[in-house]
């Protein structure tokens, strides 16, 4: 399958061959309708389905980026849809056999440390992974990672560092910390988020986790992105709706993209 649906790509896109790969969580898919070059629906590629959340549109986009070659999924594949973790990382698996040396991965999620508000950008440096899944379970394609892979930075330092300096460069202030990944599709408890910011959590979400370790386990370098669309449950008195997420990412939005081309332009 993996085969079929890069060949069915490369023909699509006439060997495009991006080398940056960028997934565009919830609010923030503007980007692929900026840059566009070429666009595939996900329902056309063999292996891929369609996304079910609104809000996403479900489509690979295929762009030039300040000089550099992109793919970006406009709409991801959660878990919580009910796909297969492995249909969750399909496209990374196409991305990195497309050629894609780094993947951008970026998502909505919920701030668990007091001092992030909403619409803040947070650079994740590392992950915990909470979703009782792992998608590298099953055998082991040894083509594209070993069977038992260091995570010991599956966040690229040196990126972390740029983005940081990024984010000076262009005054946007950054967060910076730890994402970890429940499957949703409810937010969590107040006792879970007690939880989460116990165990060296500073923002929960429902996705990111799973792509960035196949992402690292095939050897590319990964730039975690999350958009803190609110306050996670409990951390402040207002209940969470995820018409307020999306209400949040797109005042994040214009940063976001500037921070994202920015990055684009340095690695
Ligand atoms: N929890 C989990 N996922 C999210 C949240 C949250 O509070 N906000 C946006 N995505």
């Amino acid at each position: 399958m993996l085969d079929k649906a890069v060949n069915y790509i490369e023909k699509k896109t006439n060997n495009f061959k991006p080398e940056i790969g960028i997934i565009l969580g919830s609010g923030l898919g503007d980007l692929a309708d900026e840059y566009c070059d070429i666009a595939i629906s996900y329902s056309e590629i063999p292996g891929f389905e369609a996304s079910t959340v609104s809000g996403h549109k479900g489509r690979l986009v295929f762009a030039e980026i300040n000089g550099k070659k992109t793919v970006m999924m406009q709409g991801r594949f959660h878990f919580y849809e009910g796909h297969s973790i492995q249909k969750v990382v399909f496209p990374v698996k196409v991305m990195k056999r497309l050629g894609v040396k780094t993947l951008i991965v970026t998502n909505a999620a919920g701030g668990v440390n007091a001092e992030f508000k909403p619409a803040d950008l947070m650079i994740i440096t590392d992950h915990i992974n909470h979703m009782g899944v792992n998608p590298l379970i099953g055998l082991n394609d040894d083509s594209m990672g070993k069977r038992f892979p260091d995570m010991s930075e599956v966040y690229t330092r040196k990126y972390v560092e740029l983005a940081e300096n990024i984010g000076k460069n262009l005054g946007i202030d950054l967060q910076k910390g730890v994402y970890m990944a429940f499957t949703g599709p409810s937010y969590e408890t107040p006792a879970e988020v007690r939880m989460a910011r116990v165990i060296g959590a500073d923002a929960v979400g429902m996705s990111t986790v799973p792509e960035a370790i196949v992402a690292s386990w095939a050897g590319m370098n990964v730039i975690g992105l999350s958009c803190i669309c609110n306050s996670a449950a409990g951390v402040s008195t207002v209940g969470l709706s995820h018409e307020d997420v999306i209400k949040a990412a797109n005042d994040a939005k214009d940063k976001f993209k500037r921070l994202v081309k920015e990055i684009i332009k340095e690695i």
